[in-house]
Formats: C-alpha cells, sequence, structure tokens
C-alpha cells in the first residue's frame, strides 16, 4: 500500500479558535515526516447550514456537501480535531457527521480532543465514540488529549517540544494506521 491519504476535520468555528492549531500541527506532522497525504476538513471555511436532512436525500446538495462528502469517502482514514464545549463536542462537528450515512461505513477514525484547560477535552471521547459507532465508522482505540493548548501549540500548528511528547504523537498515528493496514488487507482478494 502507498502511503495513506488522510483527511483531518477541524470541528471549531469559534471566533478566536484555538483547536485548529493541533489540526494544522498533524497536517505538517503527517506531510513532513512522509507519512501520509492530507487534506484538511476546515469546518469554519465549509460554514455549513444547520442540518436538515442527509446528503442523500437532499435534492439539490450544495457543492460543499458534495465536496465535504467526496473527501471522506476518498480517505483512508480521518483524524477529528474536536474541542470540548461543555462536556461534549461541537454542534459543528454533530452537524456534518449526521449530514452523511455510507461514507463513515467502516472508515477509520482517530479522536483528538482539545482544551484551553488541563484535562484536555476528554469528556469528548465517550460520547464522540457513540455518535461514530452508531454510523458504524471504525473508531481506532487511541486517543490524543491535548490539554493547555495555547501553551503547547503556536498559532500555525508548531509545537513547544519540551511540551509535546512526540512518542504520544506516533503512537496515535501508528493506531489509525494499522487500522487502515487491515482495513487494506480485507479488502484484497483470496
Ligand atoms: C461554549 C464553550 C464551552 C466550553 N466548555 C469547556 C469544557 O467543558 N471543558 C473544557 O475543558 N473546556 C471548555 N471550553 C474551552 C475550550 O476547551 C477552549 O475554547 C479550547 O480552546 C478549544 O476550543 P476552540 O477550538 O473553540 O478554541 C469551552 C469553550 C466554549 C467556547
Amino acid at each position: 500500500m502507498n502511503i495513506p491519504h488522510i483527511a483531518i476535520i477541524s470541528s471549531s468555528i469559534r471566533t478566536g479558535r484555538n483547536s485548529h492549531r493541533v489540526a494544522l500541527f498533524f497536517k505538517k506532522y503527517l506531510e513532513e515526516n512522509k507519512l501520509a497525504t492530507v487534506e484538511m476538513l476546515d469546518l469554519n471555511e465549509y460554514r455549513f447550514p444547520l442540518f436538515e436532512e442527509r446528503l442523500r436525500l437532499q435534492k439539490n446538495p450544495t457543492e460543499a456537501a458534495a465536496d465535504f462528502a467526496e473527501k471522506i469517502n476518498n480517505a483512508d482514514g480521518i483524524i477529528i480535531v474536536s474541542p470540548e464545549y461543555n462536556g461534549g463536542y461541537p454542534a459543528s462537528l454533530k452537524n456534518v457527521i449526521d449530514l452523511l450515512s455510507k461514507e463513515w461505513y467502516h472508515k477509520p477514525v482517530a479522536i483528538s480532543t482539545v482544551s484551553e484547560g488541563s484535562f484536555g477535552g476528554t469528556q469528548v471521547i465517550t460520547s464522540l465514540q457513540f455518535t461514530l459507532w452508531k454510523m458504524s465508522a471504525w473508531t481506532v482505540p487511541a486517543m490524543f488529549p491535548v490539554p493547555e493548548v495555547t501553551k503547547i501549540f503556536d498559532e500555525k500548528g508548531n509545537p513547544d517540544t519540551s511540551r509535546l511528547d512526540e512518542k504520544r504523537v506516533s503512537n496515535f498515528i501508528n493506531e489509525l494506521f494499522w487500522c487502515i493496514e487491515a482495513k487494506s488487507r480485507m479488502k484484497k482478494p483470496e
């Protein structure tokens, strides 16, 4: 298998958002180490309207929605970067999860949660994993919580290497890649 193609969903559309720093970090990390080709799916750029119906049932889907679906479909694996808002993940993220259907099926998904406080947004994990499980996505058994995000990453996603544990990064990515590889083997003819 060639290097995988990864789509990173940057979920926060909040003015002055910080979790996007983590999305930028993963993009750079994967590209600079030549581990994957990467597509950034920035929900702040898409600015989808509030969910009304699943894409497959829409009569006149927008180009943006079709584009998003195609990019999820074409990705070998997904990294979701999600902030924690009041113990959950943001509405912007639920908005796009509900929009799609078959695109999530057996899709390897790794979750990175982000907070400005000291717990790294970990309360997001169970609700987000449950929703993705309901969609038959393949959530990988690894997490990458980022506490005190503005102390670890600058606005361009460059890490303070004294605060970032590189081993945690590679473990997280390797779990995702393992699932991608396992899925690709299942597809091979006998
Ligand atoms: C509406 C709202 C609720 C939040 N709730 C939590 C929370 O429950 N736990 C937490 O650690 N941080 C919470 N935060 C802080 C976020 O972790 C912080 O904004 C962080 O930078 C990630 O979100 P961002 O990408 O939108 O900046 C909240 C922020 C907002 C705007």
